[in-house]
């Protein structure tokens, strides 16, 4: 058959036109049906009638709390030669797979990530965790997670950047452009998804898929902001997300998706409904039967049906009785293609087993060797039917991991580790000669990588304890002792004691939701154990999201907080309490005193009655404060930094303009460090009332003992525009105030006018 759409000189919407044209409608609903874990014989003759389109390989059944067997590229290559080389058109399928926070290499989870406060570090993970994923013969990975979070009980806080828009933003351009490159079809780039459209972090209660409350302009003001960062990065796909706002679910919504995300936002990519979503809205009391649902979701613009199998079922009879226009298949078709073709997926649709990337035609097969060489260690598999049970290929098959993907795991583990209390400089250990290492992560492997680690391996695990007993002197004694009572009895001889405790990685990510952020069972009295003798108590917490602290806030000597940090966690951690490195890492959620706080952010609205000198010395509460135990943006380090010297290019800033913000920022400690500074301003009065604090920036700055260096913020009248009184979006004229500080409740005071 003549492939005109073949030609890669011509223009990309060329060939796209080229090939709808002569696409049936069966064979354009099968573009926007994508089914779970095919293998070429389970679906060959669907396959070969050009009824799938996509692919993805996950276990449905744990949502990325367990692993599964792993991909093969054998197996996606042999998938993929019944669609390009036996259905009538050959239009090659696209994989996915939840590539969340690394592939083989898995690097901390992305809320661990944000609190590195370091775009290149989090494009790099990307940029790595592309690499390996394609290499194993996938093209498309479900992230990055850019839901807005104020909610700790959500268990899927783990897998975002925390709460705040201009912190998401920046990662989530550095993410996709860390996944994407500058061109999707060069080696080792893989296409990223902006999930979950929108407000998903927002569900009522922090229970997962729960309906939400969000007023049209915190829509667009604070869950916005990173899926449009995303599209401006050129993200080539969006996944709708399973929630309902104000009685709307997003995979039904006109306004949310064709109109805002598509229109307004020009994202010229497709839209994936979340897993079973379309048939969801069912069950939302939004759509009276299957066929509703899928008339519904196209016409609100969700171009593929993730598994479902609705579209598959339903849309051809309903374009057919004139129901659905076809116009809207034509339009999710030409975006799916749009993507394929960026991808070269039409030119090189096969992945090389021996790691050469896409290939245009599956190698000769090769005798035993490097293609089929046994896959070590995979200890958490679990067998779902229908994922492929044969070893995984290409990266997952090399024997060890890169070292240079080693070293940038470690880099951005070592920076998102936060320390949150530091009494009398506990840390870094000074040559204890007994040390107690106790608690349930000290032995711990899988549990540092966290949730939705599907092919990370424990056998590139060290534990704490490995890490701890190879860099600590010889004549250093280490007890490691996990029974707490056993621990407690060893730790009155102990100089120091570190307890690793927190939460095990299935208590976060998908349906994990948690009704108290306390400690896990059973913790918090093993640590008033280990309190009793006096001896210096260094607690590192290992956990999915922000856990309520407030005993140790009071009576550890030091806290870690250290997220799951991922394959290079123990060294990173290890590093630290030893002073091989110092803290940098910064809080990007707020952390709550209890879990009654909830929801507590810090770039909340005013009120007409301020905290700050009001009833009971500035508490609502009348049984505790209600101020945060540790604020957004807060982290100690090994030294001190003195701010000083705000100084504004202008005091005014047209309503087109920009100005210049510094500060000079001095070291006043003893030791070498990095601060990570933070550029916070206030509209004071606007049509509508604006948060009291808004991050507009940060930077981060090394400083030798007694230096001084300077940060530079660049504030332009763009970001401080916002959805006012009349719709529109922009800036209104009138007084700021600006902070440059170490944190959301301090800093050096400015303020300027944009005049009207
Ligand atoms: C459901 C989750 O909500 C989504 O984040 C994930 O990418 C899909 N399942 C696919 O596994």
């Amino acid at each position: 058959m003549n492939r005109p759409w073949l030609d890669p000189q011509l223009p990309e919407p060329e060939r796209i036109q080229l090939l709808l044209g002569t696409m049936t409608l069966r064979e354009k609903v099968g573009q926007m049906h994508q089914i779970a874990n095919v293998t070429s014989t389970s679906q060959d003759e669907e396959l070969r009638a050009g009824g799938i389109g996509s692919s993805l390989f996950a276990s449905g059944a744990w949502a990325g709390n367990q692993q599964d067997a792993g991909v093969r590229v054998e197996g996606l290559n042999a998938v993929q030669r019944i669609a390009v080389e036996e259905s009538p058109l050959g239009i090659p399928l696209i994989f996915a797979r939840d590539v969340i926070h690394g592939f083989r290499t898995v690097f901390p989870i992305p809320l661990g990530q944000a609190a590195a406060w370091d775009p290149e570090s989090v494009g790099r993970a990307a940029e790595i965790a592309a690499l390996e994923a394609a290499a194993a013969g996938l093209h498309w990975t479900f992230t990055p997670m850019l839901d807005i979070a104020r909610d700790p009980r959500w268990g899927r806080i783990a897998e975002g950047s925390g709460e705040d828009p201009h912190l998401g933003s920046i990662l989530a351009t550095a993410a996709v452009r860390g996944y994407q490159g500058d061109d999707l079809r060069d080696e080792g780039r893989i296409a990223a998804c902006a999930k979950h459209y929108i407000g998903y972090g927002a569900a009522e209660g922090g229970r997962d898929y729960n309906s939400t409350q969000i007023g049209p302009r915190t829509l667009r003001d604070v869950y916005l902001p990173p899926f449009a960062a995303a599209v401006r990065a050129g993200v080539a796909t969006v996944m709708a997300s399973f929630n309902e706002i104000d009685g709307i679910p997003v995979t039904g919504s006109h306004e949310l998706i064709r109109d805002l995300l598509k229109g307004e936002l020009g994202f010229d990519g497709f839209v994936v409904s979340d897993w079973g979503a379309v048939g969801e809205l069912i069950a939302h009391g939004f759509a009276a039967d299957a066929a509703e649902a899928v008339r519904k979701s196209v016409e609100a613009g969700i171009d593929m049906d993730m598994v479902s199998g609705l579209y598959d079922r339903h849309l051809a009879a309903e374009v057919e009785a004139g129901r659905v226009d076809a116009a809207l298949v034509d339009d999710a078709v030409r975006r799916i293609l749009r993507i394929k073709f960026r991808l070269g997926l039409f030119e090189r649709p096969y992945t090389d087993p021996g790691g050469g990337g896409r290939i245009g035609a599956i190698p000769a097969r090769r005798g035993p060797g490097i293609g089929t060489m046994p896959f070590p260690g995979r200890d958490r598999v679990s067998r779902p039917t229908n994922v492929q049970q044969t070893p995984p290929a290409g990266m997952t098959q090399s024997i060890s991991i890169p070292e240079s993907h080693r070293a940038r795991a470690r880099r951005l583990a070592t920076r998102s580790l936060v320390l949150l209390k530091n009494t009398d400089s506990v840390l870094p250990l000074r040559t204890p000669k007994r040390i107690l290492l106790t608690g349930a992560f000290a032995r711990a492997r899988t549990e540092l990588f966290g949730t939705w680690t599907l092919d990370g391996q424990e056998s590139d695990v060290t534990t704490i304890e490995e890490a701890l007993r190879a860099a600590l002197p010889a004549e250093v004694k280490l007890e490691t002792k996990l029974f707490p009572d056993e621990a407690v009895v060893y730790g009155r001889y102990a100089d120091a004691i570190i307890a690793c405790i927190g939460e095990h990685p299935i208590r976060s990510g998908e349906a994990n939701s948690t009704g108290t952020i306390d400690l896990p069972p059973g913790q918090l009295e093993a640590l008033k154990g280990l309190r009793a003798y006096g001896v210096p108590l260094i607690v590192v917490v290992f956990a999915g999201r922000p856990l309520a602290l407030p005993w140790l806030a009071d009576h550890a000597d030091a806290i870690l907080y250290a997220w799951h940090p991922g394959v290079e966690g123990a060294g990173a951690v290890v590093d630290v309490l030893l002073g091989n490195e110092s803290p940098s890492g910064r809080l990007p959620v707020s952390f709550p005193r209890r879990t009654g706080q909830i929801p507590i952010y810090y770039n909340h609205r005013p009120t007409g009655r301020p905290v700050e000198g009001g009833l009971r010395g500035g508490n609502r509460y009348c049984d505790g404060p209600d101020t945060p135990l540790y604020p957004f943006g807060f982290g100690l380090g090994y030294t001190t930094f003195e701010y000083s010297d705000l100084r504004l290019s202008s005091a005014s800033m047209r309503t087109d303009g920009e100005i210049e913000i510094r500060a000079t920022l001095r070291n006043s400690g003893a030791v070498a460090g990095e601060e990570v500074a933070q550029l916070y301003v206030r509209d004071l009065a606007a049509s509508v009332s604006r948060p009291v604090k808004e991050l507009k920036g940060f930077a981060r700055i090394a400083l030798a003992p007694g230096e001084s260096g300077e940060v530079t913020f660049r504030l332009l009248a763009t970001d401080l525009a916002f959805s006012r009184l009349d719709g529109s979006v922009g800036v209104e004229p009138g007084g700021f105030r600006c902070w440059i500080g170490p944190d959301a409740t301090r800093g050096i005071e400015g303020g300027f006018d944009v005049p009207g």
